[in-house]
């Protein structure tokens, strides 16, 4: 902001003050009162502020559990034990923390999917769908750390197994691993660090997430048509409308986690996590938590340890440079009459992933996960670049109002995102 421009003036003598030394009353304003929305924004344009509320739910319950919990192999379980019977609430505390985690990861899958379908991460969102891909690793590292802390016999086997991955890394990879345990083996020393990193990380995503929603704000948001703004009559004020539909999509979910919390809090919980952590007994199948299984299935379709590090590390990788990989000059599917198709198998493969990562990896099982290997990266690799060059997209609206007010009103030949710009 320039120091010569001039101040807003309120009515409110104490806002004049403020605004005059710290002009973020005019800022809150402008970024979240008068923001023009896109107005054919559907519901799915409700999922990043869905996921801004988990966040702080996550971060604020997850405080009030830190009293109570102790980062140590002999108390950890009992710890946690404790906040379920005797601390006040602390029933409510656990369960709202653990199904947010799971809530939180749904949210976020649609916020992806919402950004894709649409191609959100295109020209010139490219920062921004870079930040949330940072995110999105953010994410998973904190809740692999948060899995560990109860210390049952699947936090600690889980921790073991993905550590382990890190000795597959030549030359250095044994010496990495026994600097992230800070032992030969997990332990004392592995799950104090990993409690003081589940414990941070939380705020560094706040962090970003903040860089994450200025950058939308810079170009405004896109929408269902994937064409810009160009005028203000496409446009609809954030206060009160945006507010009042996310406020619903609030309301919605409130309801739909209370109710996983207050009648099937272990829906998505894994019942080995019950028994104490015991480093002589392995489990019969060790799982991770439902919504990394995907990344754990391309891990173990890889019969070559490094290569399957690789491929799963590369799975997310390959998600920073999309904006790239895309070669068609058209934002929606709902004017890619061929990509639409593959961009809703490679949601349904994922999905797949997802279900085999949880099942032994044998048989059947094994096969289903090497053929979702394949699309997930033929997906980005050729199919993506590929269907940009061949395929022929529909006409492009002339402008929002046209969708929207004119039933459909088409412009006499397509219109390029290029053109547009
Ligand atoms: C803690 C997690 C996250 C939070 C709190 C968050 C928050 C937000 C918010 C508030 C918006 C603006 C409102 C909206 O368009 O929904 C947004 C937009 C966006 N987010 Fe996220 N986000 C998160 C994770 C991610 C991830 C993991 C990705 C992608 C990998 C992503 C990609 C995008 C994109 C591309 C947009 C622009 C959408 C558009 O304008 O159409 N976000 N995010």
């Amino acid at each position: 902001m320039s120091g010569n421009s001039e101040p807003r003036k309120y009515k409110n003598p104490v806002l004049n003050w403020i605004e005059f030394r710290l002009p973020i009353i005019s800022y809150f304003q402008k970024e979240y009162g008068e923001y023009p929305m896109p107005k054919n924004c559907n519901y799915f344009w409700s999922f990043g502020a869905l996921a801004t509320i988990t966040l702080i739910t996550m971060i604020v319950s997850g405080i009030f559990l830190a009293m109570n919990y102790t980062p140590h192999t002999e108390m950890a379980f009992d710890s946690v034990e404790r906040i379920m019977r005797d601390v006040n609430y602390g029933w409510l505390l656990r369960y709202i923390h653990s199904n947010g985690a799971s809530f939180f990861f749904i949210i976020v899958f649609i916020h992806i999917v919402r950004a894709m379908y649409y191609g959100s991460y295109k020209y010139p969102r490219e920062l921004n769908w870079i930040l949330g891909v940072f995110i999105f690793l953010l994410m998973m590292a904190t809740s692999f750390l948060g899995y560990t802390l109860p210390w049952g016999q699947m936090s600690y086997w889980g921790a073991t197994v993905i550590t382990n991955l890190f000795s597959a890394i030549p030359i250095v990879g044994e010496g990495l691993k026994t600097w992230l345990l800070g032992d030969y083996t997990v332990g004392n020393a592995t799950l104090n660090r990993f409690f003081a990193l589940h414990y941070v990380l939380p705020f560094v995503i706040f962090g970003v997430v903040g860089l994450h929603v200025a950058a939308v704000h810079v170009h405004g948001s896109n929408n269902p048509a994937g064409i810009d703004i160009r005028s203000k009559n496409d446009t609809v004020n954030f206060f009160p409308y945006m507010l009042i539909k996310d406020t619903i999509a609030v309301c919605v979910f409130g309801v739909l986690i209370s109710a996983v919390i207050f009648f099937g809090p272990n829906l998505m919980a894994e019942v080995d996590n019950y028994i104490p952590a015991d480093p002589l007994v392995t489990p019969a199948h060790i799982v991770p938590n439902w919504y990394l299984a995907p990344f754990y299935a391309i891990l173990r379709a890889v019969p070559d340890k490094l290569g399957g590090v690789l491929l799963m590390f590369g799975a997310i990788a390959i998600l920073f440079v999309l904006p790239w990989l895309d070669t068609s000059k058209v934002r929606s599917c709902n004017f890619r009459p061929m990509y639409k198709w593959f961009m809703m198998l490679f949601f349904v493969n994922f999905f797949v992933l997802g279900y085999v990562g949880m099942l032994p990896a044998e048989g059947l099982y094994l096969l289903i996960a090497r053929i979702g290997l394949v699309y997930y990266f033929g997906f980005f690799l050729i199919i993506t670049p590929f269907i940009g060059w061949i395929e022929k997209p529909k006409t492009l609206p002339l402008s929002i109002s046209d969708v929207y007010l004119g039933g459909g009103k088409e412009s006499p030949s397509p219109v390029s995102q290029k053109e547009i710009h």
